[in-house]
């Protein structure tokens, strides 16, 4: 059961990965949801990204801020439009610094992060919808080892976070509902991490999805 008879605790998923449950608003989750929808129609419309294999991925995704193709960051959609990716803007780095701050806590705290230094310059906004999953991956195209931002809306899913070695076992399988928030950084940063399955119909209305799941990654670059 979920819900607030049954508040669920922030989690240690590994060293430097944290789940932290509820940690949105409904009213941020449905400003998100709405700026989303914004950056779905433009000025790169929201699309299902094709794979070097020329597999295509089941997710679609928009960028802000960089264009993420496999396994590249550019300003421009080169694989799309050609058009320039929205700017990445300020409350959205404000919001990261809120995130992180909520899952490691101030820096005496965290040890080694210090929350107010992190610096997200990109965002990929991934919606599932139907029988939509992602495969195990590594994060790995940045040029930076700040933490990865996770924010989830929507339809509840499983988030399988493994190990930094392979995409098979040791990994944990961890339930994000939406208003959740799972940082990883530190040594969890390039951990294999996937997405095998959403919950159709489990989302609240009121979050502004009437259906599917939005997740949004916040990440440094590296890039200038
Ligand atoms: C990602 O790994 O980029 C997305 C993860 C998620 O959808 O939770
Ligand atoms: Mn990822």
């Amino acid at each position: 059961m979920h819900g607030a008879l049954f508040p669920r605790p922030r989690a240690v998923v590994a060293p430097g990965a944290v789940h932290v449950p509820a940690w949105l608003s409904e009213e941020r989750q449905r400003e998100l949801v709405e700026v989303c929808r914004d950056w779905a129609r433009g000025p790169v419309p929201i699309r299902h990204t094709v794979l070097p294999s020329g597999g295509v991925m089941s997710v679609q995704t928009v960028c802000v801020g960089w264009h993420w193709q496999p396994y590249r960051y550019t300003r421009t959609a080169g694989d799309v439009n050609g058009a320039r990716v929205a700017e990445f803007p300020d409350w959205l780095a404000e919001l990261g610094r809120a995130a992180v701050a909520g899952a490691y806590g101030a820096p005496q705290e965290s040890g080694a992060y210090d929350p107010a230094s992190y610096a997200p310059d990109t965002a990929l906004v991934n919606f599932y919808d139907g029988d939509a999953r992602m495969g195990m991956h590594q994060d790995k195209d940045e040029r930076s080892g700040a933490p990865v931002v996770s924010l989830s809306i929507g339809d509840r899913c499983v988030f399988r976070f493994g190990n930094t070695t392979d995409r098979g076992r040791p990994y944990t399988d961890v339930e994000l509902s939406s208003g959740d928030l799972f940082v990883f950084g530190g040594p969890s940063r390039f951990a294999y991490h996937g997405v095998p399955k959403v919950y159709p119909g489990t989302a609240d209305p009121a979050t502004g999805m009437s259906g599917g799941r939005l997740n949004i990654t916040l990440r440094e670059t590296g890039l200038r």
